[in-house]
């Protein structure tokens, strides 16, 4: 074990809200810790869709903010929300002159298109469905390229450091077969999502939620984390991660057929760009009834798919199939975690010396369910808040102890979590297959020990356990009703573990 004192912010993640919040800390000195090297793990690297934001002239800020609402089933957060959609334009135009190639119009606006539950076209897009990879490619140039961040590409965090006072003063850092205790003004976990926690995952797989449990351990305040989003249109083509079909097709016409060519929502124009949620089960539904889903794109976009939509294209074509004269076949997958550490748009959490920022973050703006392409604009939106933040951050007191360490899940058990994680608290979940969950997770915690990864598993399980309604990403067959008042379910560790799961205190 090795210590260093690092003089400024430390940033856990490499991906779009940690990389912004690494630019905008300057000129205080900032280390970024990636597990892999930049663009491999990270999930904003694999977005399709792009930014969303108020950037035409027939739009505004407020209706990005009323659709953001509307979607986020009565949890999102007026104010941040408020402050997110505010920020839309600046952030693309910030984004644009670090090097990010936005399509454009013949005038050079910003070329925008449509996304499910948007009131109008609205998403930044790069390539057609380059977005993630290309943003991020020019925000890794210019963080490698600045003089006050250093990368390290090889750096794993296992635990947090706290002094006397419970403030968190650093955190503990695997490398190179070391372990390096990193002491930093601020510790910034911007660690992504959990997606790799569910056997049907459109994320990167190492996306196992671990600085949500490590956050968690050390006494944060942990907001709805049973709300996880299903994408509708995974490719079902038998890969893992499954690769996706952005909703952007479905956005130029795509639509949702069952085997026979049937509409699975309807024959209505606008009815596959419903809410997410509506549409994921939708396609579950279809399936379950032997069915099947498919994306049909041979109209609306046939011989322009190559150029449209390259990356969707060229996952097809390395399955053997033509988009372009067969329809595609889907089915949902965990491809968003909206709880996550409680946090404000500056990435302030309950912790003392800890910001979350990015999917790792719960700030209330997607409430319990995410508006399309909001997520990329919220990481580079409030990551840029955040590093501002962290950076005005004073040192704290010597470090007296640690989060504890924890077993690593081997590949085995973690296959076993995940299965049981998609068939018990997938799109539709209910109190029988949720305590089988419980019981499965108890299981590998007895036989493995309280790994990470079970952690969060089991936040997700009990407060899905414990909310007894149906709201946006979280539909229990059992209590298929939504209440009129909507509630978030908070939790802290010590309340959580003398009660849960009335701890989130449903009736
Ligand atoms: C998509 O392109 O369908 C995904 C966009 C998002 O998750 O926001």
């Amino acid at each position: 074990m090795s210590r260093i004192h690092h003089q400024g912010p430390l940033i856990i993640g490499g991906g779009l809200a940690g990389l912004s919040a690494a630019l905008e800390a300057a000129p205080a000195p900032v280390l970024v810790v990636s597990p892999t090297p930049l663009l491999e793990a990270a999930s904003s690297a694999w977005a399709q869709g792009g930014v969303a934001a108020a950037l035409s002239q027939s739009d505004a800020p407020a209706l990005h903010l009323k659709d953001t609402e509307a979607a986020g089933a009565g949890l999102v957060d007026h104010h941040a929300a408020e402050v997110l959609t505010d920020d839309g334009r600046a952030t693309v135009e910030w984004l644009a002159a670090l090097g990010a190639p936005f399509d454009r119009e013949a005038d050079g606006g910003f070329s925008v298109s449509r996304e499910a539950a948007h009131s109008m076209a609205r998403v930044a897009r790069v390539g057609g469905d380059g977005a993630g990879r290309a943003i991020l490619s020019a925000l890794a140039i210019a963080a490698r390229a600045a003089e006050h961040i250093t990368v390290w590409e090889d750096g794993r965090l296992t635990g947090l450091l706290q002094d006397a006072t419970g403030r968190v003063v650093g955190a503990v850092i695997e490398r190179a077969g070391d372990r390096v205790e990193v002491l930093a003004t601020a510790v910034v976990l911007a660690t992504g999502g959990a997606g790799g926690l569910f056997g049907q995952t459109t994320t990167p797989r190492a996306l196992l939620g671990e600085g949500l449990a490590l956050a968690w351990l050390a006494g944060a305040e942990i907001l709805d984390p049973e709300f996880v989003q299903f994408h509708p249109t995974a490719i079902d083509v038998g890969l893992d991660p499954m690769p996706l079909a952005t909703e952007a097709l479905r956005g130029d016409g795509a639509r949702l057929i069952d085997r026979n060519g049937e509409f699975i929502l309807g024959p209505e124009a606008d009815a596959d760009l419903a809410p997410r949620d509506v549409v994921a089960r939708a396609v579950h539904q279809a399936r379950a009834e032997g069915r099947g889903a498919f994306l049909d794109a041979r109209t609306a976009i046939g011989d322009h798919f190559p150029q449209a939509f390259p990356a969707v294209f060229a996952s097809c074509i390395a399955a053997g199939l033509d988009p372009r004269v067969q329809p595609i076949p889907v089915a949902p997958a965990a491809h968003y975690h909206m709880g996550g550490i409680a946090a404000d748009p500056e990435g302030r959490t309950s912790l003392k010396g800890v910001f979350a920022v990015g999917e790792c973050a719960a700030t209330g703006v997607h409430g319990a369910n995410r508006l399309a392409s909001n997520s990329l604009l919220e990481a580079a939106a409030f990551g840029r808040r955040t590093g501002r933040m962290a950076a005005a951050e004073r040192a704290g007191g010597t470090p007296v102890g640690a989060t504890p360490a924890m077993p690593h899940l081997s590949a085995e058990p973690l296959l076993e979590l995940r299965a049981a994680m998609s068939a018990e608290a997938g799109v539709v979940r209910n109190a029988e297959g949720l305590t089988r969950l419980l019981a499965r997770i108890d299981g590998l915690e007895a036989a493995h020990g309280p790994a990470l990864p079970l952690v969060v598993a089991r936040l997700i399980a009990e407060a899905a356990l414990a909310r007894r309604e149906s709201r946006g990403g979280h539909y229990r067959s059992d209590y298929p009703e939504t209440f009129t008042t909507a509630r978030h379910t908070r939790l802290v560790k010590p309340e959580v573990e003398s009660s849960l799961p009335r701890a989130a205190g449903w009736a």
